[in-house]
């Protein structure tokens, strides 16, 4: 049983005992109606009080179990609320922590809330693509005034309990308690002071009005509207909290509310979201890296190069208090990279985003040096210098002279063999790759590279400093272009083909940005500078020279149409300015390149060009994971999501896939090779992808 039953003389105290966070699964709900009948029925019991054990009252219902039979099996949670409703002896929340989601609709099922200060009270189903589902949206109204509710619930944002505790006219607690160690022993006291009130208090008999209610309805839905963009549960939310204040009655409100909620749950959108939550918590965990793997200490770090990605590498680091300490070849070099970083401050303090004490505590941290000598007291060196294996052996070899044992050495390689590096030194258990994506102080993704010999414990340690960092970290194996930039490649050769046969880069672009990506793929070739690609596919022809390629990239290049920086790729750029303007040089190019070809142009629906640049996505994936580069689709969908732009109400390719259904994803490929301009090869379905297709089944 997930929850515990203690009398107290006479209170009884029913404890919510399901770690991580107290979720309300079956057991724990089943745990908590056994213990409201066992105290109605003990005639020596005055009062009940409902608590949380661990770190959380309740982080709300357990998502794991959504989907399965286990959520909907009785007692649910509205059952559960309502035997809390209904019970004959005053039931008393006592929340030290975390209420949020159910957990936060449980308590408001009580009828007395006592809470500690510090506590995150939220309704943020939201942000799983659905709507509080056991009342949320009909009782927090009724407590905290319309406008709060419906901005906690449309945001999903958490608010601490001593902010809403001492809102005016809040009914949400009726109690602060000092402290949380103190909360306990206050909330008995309080449920023994209203033993004996009759009747007892219920949130559902308080009213739900708003002075303006039509007016203000209509003003938030329109401003929803414009913010939800793909996602249809934000204004759900703003429909069932109307309900609240146009209904009947109170239960009127709460159908009204349910038949939203199972509508949202089963959309696309909410099954995207729901699995990115999980996706992201188990990116964390390593398979065969037990969480109890000792991490080393890191309370200094280095970083080599204060180029385009040391400088935002540094400033991670800064700005969660660790200090760092770069070096470079020349003075001139540093300079410039400290230049860059005060000039990114800067210009976060000039909107307001940092205060100026802030940044000069962290520019504080940051320190800098010419000589090799000043690393050996550093737990973490990272490198960042230029791409040739030739630099980076020379800078390895003097970190393994230099650094102290135990130090971690890193590099933020972006296509070389990360167990090369490793074996420039004489400690390649403490070599890992930490690539990191530019701008380096803003992308979440950092893809942590797994040697072939990297300590575990090396591993367990860069997943818990990339939290700290506040970065998504997904582990990658050794590969030409790790998770990402591997995918990312077929993409590319895709949206060359596709220009051949008849798009035209803005369509290209603008069909898979209406599916939902941030930017299309010329635009990101004109952002990171075209002539990356062009390097890549000039090794690739030596490597690989039986592979189709597109030769239109390559002829851009010739052109020396770079993108942004020489103020011409794909697009025409206005220097300075960011706008891609539609290139007629570009277009006469493309033109002719086909009929040098003998292609004659044909016209490409929108849905083919998202479809093959997606699968492109996916059949590689499914490459990446059979050879165990990534260890679950999740972890490619999460590199996608957080660095690549991928739509995140589409779940990421792996899972998008999953949502197409493998059989038609295989279905479509068969089709796609058929075209003779396209590439047979191209589209031969990765082994792993048949086999699941065949078997029904979905990437796991
Ligand atoms: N159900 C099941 N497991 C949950 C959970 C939940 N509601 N919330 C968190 N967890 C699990 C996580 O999956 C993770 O598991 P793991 O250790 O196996 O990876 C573990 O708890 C810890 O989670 P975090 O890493 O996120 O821990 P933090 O301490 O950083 O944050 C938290 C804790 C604030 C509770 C955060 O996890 C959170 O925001 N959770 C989601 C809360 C939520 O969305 N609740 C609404 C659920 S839907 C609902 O209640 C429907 C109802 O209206 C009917
Ligand atoms: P950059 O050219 O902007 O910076 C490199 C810096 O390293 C320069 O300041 C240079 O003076 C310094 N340097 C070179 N050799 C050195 C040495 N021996 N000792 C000390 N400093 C030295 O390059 P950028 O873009 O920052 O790239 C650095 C690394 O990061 C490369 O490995 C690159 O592949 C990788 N990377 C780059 C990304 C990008 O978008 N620019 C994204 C992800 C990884």
């Amino acid at each position: 049983m997930t929850a515990q039953y203690h009398v107290h003389g006479d209170i009884a105290v029913i404890t919510l005992a399901n770690p991580p966070v107290n979720g309300l699964g079956l057991s724990t709900r089943q745990g908590i109606a056994d213990g409201l009948a066992q105290a109605q029925a003990d005639a020596s019991v005055k009062a009940i009080v409902l608590t949380g054990a661990g770190k959380a009252f309740s982080g709300g219902a357990d998502i794991k179990e959504f989907g399965s039979d286990k959520a909907l099996q009785e007692p649910n949670l509205n059952s559960v609320i309502a035997a809390l409703e209904n019970a004959s002896k005053p039931v008393v929340a006592a929340i030290h922590s975390v209420a949020m989601g159910g957990g936060l609709e449980l308590a408001l099922g009580c009828h007395y809330r006592v809470v500690a200060p510090g506590c995150s009270v939220a309704l943020p189903e939201v942000k799983l693509g659905i709507l509080p589902g056991a009342g949320g949206t009909q009782r927090l109204p009724r407590v905290l005034g319309v406008e709060t509710a419906l901005n906690m619930i449309v945001s999903g944002e958490a608010v601490k309990s001593e902010l809403l505790a001492s809102a005016p006219g809040q009914k949400l607690f009726d109690k602060l308690a000092a402290s949380p160690e103190s909360l306990m022993e206050e909330a008995q006291a309080f449920a023994r002071s209203v033993a004996d009130v009759r009747p007892l208090p219920l949130v559902r008999k308080l009213p739900a009005k708003h002075p303006q209610g039509d007016a203000y309805f209509q003003f938030v839905r329109n401003m929803v509207k414009g913010m939800a963009k793909n996602f249809p549960a934000p204004l759900k939310c703003v429909d069932a909290v109307a309900a609240a204040t146009t209904s009947r009655s109170f239960d009127e409100g709460l159908v009204r509310e349910r038949e939203l909620f199972l509508a949202l749950m089963a959309t696309p959108e909410s099954r995207a979201l729901r699995h990115l939550f999980l996706a992201e918590r188990a990116a964390s965990k390593i398979p065969d890296v037990p969480s109890d793997t000792p991490q080393r200490s890191i309370q200094a770090v280095a970083v080599i190069g204060a180029g385009t990605m040391g400088g935002g590498i540094a400033m991670n680091f800064l700005n969660a208090g660790i200090p760092v300490k770069m070096l470079e070849m020349k003075p001139e070099a540093l300079e410039r990279g400290l230049a860059t970083i005060r000039k990114n401050y800067e210009a976060q303090v000039k909107k307001g985003k940092l205060k100026q004490d802030k940044y000069e505590q962290r520019m504080a941290l940051l320190s800098t040096t010419l000589d090799y000598a000043d690393l050996a007291q550093a737990d973490l060196i990272i490198e960042a210098v230029f791409e040739e294996i030739g630099v980076k052996e020379a800078v390895f070899r003097q970190l393994d002279a230099v650094a102290k044992p135990g130090a971690i050495l890193a590099s933020n390689t972006s296509t070389l063999d990360v167990d090369k590096i490793a074996s420039f030194t004489q400690r390649p258990q403490d070599v890992v790759g930490m690539h990191f994506f530019s701008p380096a102080n803003v992308m979440k993704l950092l893809e942590v590279v797994r040697g072939a010999q990297t300590g575990k414990d090396v591993l367990a340690t860069v997943m818990a400093i990339a939290k700290k960092i506040k970065k998504t970290a997904v582990v990658s194996g050794v590969c030409d272009g790790f998770i990402g930039n591997r995918m990312i490649e077929q993409y590319s050769r895709q949206a060359g083909f596709l220009i051949e046969e008849g798009c035209t880069p803005a369509q290209v672009d603008k069909a898979i940005e209406k599916f939902g990506f941030a930017m299309g793929p010329f635009r990101m070739g004109d952002l990171a500078g075209n002539d990356i690609g062009w390097a890549i596919r000039k090794r690739r022809y030596q490597e690989k020279p039986g592979m189709k390629y597109s030769k239109t990239a390559d002829l851009l290049c010739e052109m020396g149409r770079y993108g942004q920086k020489t103020s011409a790729g794909w697009y025409d750029y206005v220097p300075g300015k960011r706008d891609a303007l539609p290139s007629a040089l570009v277009v006469e190019m493309i033109e002719k390149h086909r009929k040098d070809l003998g292609i004659t142009p044909r016209k490409i629906s929108d849905e083919e060009i998202v479809q093959r640049l997606v699968l492109s996505l996916v059949n590689e994936g499914a490459h990446i994971l059979e050879e165990g580069i990534a260890s679950k689709s999740g972890d490619i969908d999460m590199v996608y999501l957080t660095g690549y732009g991928f739509p995140l109400h589409r779940g990421g390719p792996m899972h998008y896939a999953g949502e197409l259904g493998l059989f038609n994803v295989v279905q479509a490929m068969h089709r796609f090779a058929q075209n003779p301009l396209d590439d047979a090869a191209f589209w031969q379905p990765a082994p792993l992808l048949a086999r699941l297709a065949a078997a029904g089944q979905v990437f796991n």
